[in-house]
């Protein structure tokens, strides 16, 4: 299955969905992480924090699907913001995979009680600039965050990754990401067990365009111009996930979908304000 490409503010492409890999680990981690690539997935989300760079990196080699074919994004975990820390960090994710290079590279948090991320983001410039890393971004970066990164070293992260589903849609973060040119990519896309399958606007659309609410909520990402890295053990969902290019939702079922955010819609009380994740 093809999945067509954003381009970032870098110039570089990434392909409209992506994989989560959180909790894929082990023999089982590897297969179905192998499988999601040859089910067509073509960007892999990892983290030092997943304990799974390994088996990311052992899922590309089994698969028959070439490396070069295949961006994998890693994330700098929150103990690893000191500026050679971050260096060090980034070698240690590279040889773990097993990558000479990693395609995207991201904060995972910014920590602000810690802050350091300044100095993390600094890391980040210079190995993009060193050719370890191709594109540079972050991920649970507020408007204040993203402001501050960008004033302190003059360069803007191609993308954020921040929880957005039904339940969250956060406009305004969506916003703040747009107005800089940086591609929103979600994560919890499917809104994980809390999943609105049964949600009215979702089963709607899903009778209306004979599909599964699954992929009527991936749609909705797309269609918000967002990158849903949806994760799947399962092929069959794996499959179904990336199939979402070949029907549109209306204007009024997009903004049905939007309407169903709530005030307590975020998943575990992760508020990049006060959230530290080491
Ligand atoms: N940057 C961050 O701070 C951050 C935080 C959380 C997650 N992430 C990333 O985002 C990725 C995705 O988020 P997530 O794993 O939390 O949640 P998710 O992708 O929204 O949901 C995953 C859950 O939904 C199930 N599922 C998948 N497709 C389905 C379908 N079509 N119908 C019904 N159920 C379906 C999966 O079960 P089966 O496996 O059984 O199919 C799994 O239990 C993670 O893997 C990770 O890479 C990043």
């Amino acid at each position: 299955m093809s999945v067509p490409a954003y381009t970032l503010n870098d110039g570089e492409e990434l392909p409209q969905i992506g994989f989560g890999t959180y909790t894929l680990r082990g023999e089982d981690g590897i297969a179905a992480i192998t499988s999601a690539l040859e089910v067509g997935y073509r960007l892999l989300d990892t983290a030092v924090n997943y304990e799974n760079e390994r088996e990311v990196g052992e899922a590309l080699r089994r698969s028959a699907v070439p490396r070069d074919e295949v961006k994998v994004c890693s994330k700098l975990p929150g103990r690893h913001h000191g500026y050679d820390d971050a260096i060090r960090s980034t070698h240690e994710s590279l040889d773990r995979l097993g990558l000479a290079r990693l395609d995207l590279h991201l904060i995972h948090w910014p920590n602000p009680s810690v802050d350091k991320y300044v100095e993390a983001w600094q890391a980040l410039v210079d190995l993009q600039r060193d050719g370890l890393v191709t594109s540079i971004g972050v991920s649970n970066f507020t408007d204040a965050h993203l402001q501050r990164i960008v004033d302190e070293s003059g360069v803007t992260p191609a993308v954020n990754q921040i929880e957005l589903h039904p339940y969250f849609p956060q406009e305004e973060m969506r916003r703040a990401n747009a107005d800089r040119g940086i591609r929103t990519e979600s994560w919890s896309p499917l809104g994980k067990r809390q999943a609105p399958f049964t949600e009215p606007p979702v089963a709607d659309a899903a009778r209306n365009h004979g599909v599964d609410p699954g992929q009527v909520i991936l749609r909705w990402q797309v269609q918000l111009g967002a990158l849903p890295i949806p994760k799947s053990a399962t092929p069959e969902r794996q499959r179904s996930n990336l199939d979402v290019f070949g029907f549109e939702l209306t204007a009024a079922e997009m903004a049905a979908i939007t309407a169903l955010g709530r005030p307590d819609g975020r998943l575990f009380g992760g508020d990049p304000d006060t959230h530290e994740e080491m």
